[in-house]
């Protein structure tokens, strides 16, 4: 078992925030994430994945076919998009770091299980000192 890493990269903005709640609570939760009038990041997307590298190729999966993936599925979805409102996948849950990952996670893991191998871990940097890591369920 081997692990391959790929490292993506994606601009979005977003605002984290409550309806229900003041924008006084808001700022109090969420700091400065929740300014009313939206923020961005430059987010870096790492994806690992894990398997055997095939004894014809010696590749656990062709990096330009995970690469695709990523960028039809995810990159092309949040790229230059406002997480709250532009993005399909993103409806229902607040855009904290660790939901965008965990719907990453979601978008990808059905498609490299069909390659034959496995997700290992979506990490997600918000910024150079916010990162959350997730391995599934
Ligand atoms: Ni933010």
């Amino acid at each position: 078992m081997i692990y391959l890493v790929r490292k993506e990269h994606f601009n979005a903005a977003h605002r984290l925030f409550r309806e229900e709640w003041s924008n006084e609570k808001n700022e109090e939760i969420f700091g400065k994430c929740s300014n009313p009038n939206w923020h961005g990041h430059n987010y870096d997307l790492i994806v690992t994945v894990k398997g055997d590298p095939s004894p014809e190729t010696g590749f656990v999966i062709n990096l330009r076919t995970l690469s695709e993936i990523i960028k039809e599925h995810v990159l092309n979805k949040v790229d230059h998009k406002n997480m709250n409102l532009d993005v399909e996948f993103m409806k229902g849950y607040i855009p904290t770091t660790e939901n965008i990952a965990i719907a990453i996670w979601d978008q990808l893991e059905p498609l490299v299980k069909e390659l034959g191998i496995r997700l290992h871990c979506v990490r997600l940097e918000e910024t150079e000192k916010n990162v959350v890591e997730y391995f599934g369920k």
